[in-house]
């Protein structure tokens, strides 16, 4: 898939190109990321991307002109190498994304992202040369660069081949309705803290089923309105049930202590 980007600081993406997952995606050919700067499309010698809002008030928009001879060129260059993109402005007052939003996202051959900056954009830019906006969260950065970011790291990540285990994306959170099941890795015991013992057992059924039964839980305990929406299985539920208990059980159980902690405290 391919991802063209239009933004005034194109030498940011340099995070994405050149280390991790994402980096060598793009050099295995999994993805394609190219970068536009709308002061190459400018005529004029000061190279003017932006100008003072109409009616006045604070700050520049960024001018319909270079951004448009901007999208022209990235949408031309991508169908010269087949790919019929769609267009995206990254925008505080976009749709809100979330993981099924990265996979029908993914699901395109191409996106040309636009990255804003000051105030944003012209208007007549959205109404007429953009389809989608999209937000990241409800918060204002300064530029559209770390979402678009964000946006094109989320889906490279979900192409086939781009991960080092192909399981590794469909076990994440967000990926299946739950949040992902806790991880540990050597040594056995850290500082009184042991691995679970179900984990180191070898046994591939009971390690599968405690995982999904800590998806569950900790779907419960962190996000309950991802579960509000959900039909449990009998058995994810019994699973569920019994994460409930033990944890409900633990906690009476540390509730004391604490008291007596509180206690002497008091008492020294
Ligand atoms: C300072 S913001 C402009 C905010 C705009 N005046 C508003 O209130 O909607 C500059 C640029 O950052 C990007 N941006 C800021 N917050 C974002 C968010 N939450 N999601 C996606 N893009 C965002 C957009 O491209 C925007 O044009």
């Amino acid at each position: 898939m391919r991802f063209d980007v239009i933004t005034l600081f194109p030498e940011q993406f340099r995070i994405l190109q050149e280390e991790g997952v994402i980096a060598r995606a793009l050099k295995q050919g999994i993805a394609d990321l190219r970068l536009w700067n709308p002061r190459d499309f400018t005529t004029d010698t000061h190279r003017t991307v932006d100008d003072r809002p109409y009616g006045g008030g604070p700050g520049m928009v960024m001018k319909i002109e270079p951004l448009v001879s901007t999208l022209d060129a990235a949408r031309q260059a991508a169908r010269a190498d087949g790919v019929i993109s769609r267009v995206a402005y990254l925008s505080p007052q976009g749709l809100l994304l979330n993981q099924a939003g990265i996979v029908r996202i993914a699901a395109q051959p191409g996106w040309i992202l636009i990255a804003g900056r000051y105030e944003g954009i012209d208007e007549r830019l959205l109404t007429k040369y953009v389809d989608e906006e999209w937000s990241i969260g409800d918060y204002v950065l300064s530029g559209g660069e770390l979402p678009a970011m964000v946006v094109i790291d989320a889906t490279v990540r979900l192409l086939p081949g781009a991960l080092g285990h192909a399981d590794s994306a469909r076990q994440d959170s967000h990926m299946n309705g739950l949040l992902d099941c806790p991880h540990f890795t050597r040594p056995e015991s850290f500082r009184g803290q042991p691995v679970p013992e179900v984990l180191l057992s070898g046994d591939h059924a009971a390690i599968a089923k405690w995982r999904l039964q800590q998806s569950l839980g900790r779907t419960w305990l962190r996000r309950p309105d991802m579960l509000a929406n959900q039909a449990l299985s009998a058995a994810e539920q019994a699973l569920l049930d019994a994460f409930l208990q033990a944890h409900h059980a633990a906690e009476s159980q540390v509730a004391p202590e604490v008291e007596s902690d509180a206690e002497s405290d008091r008492e020294s």
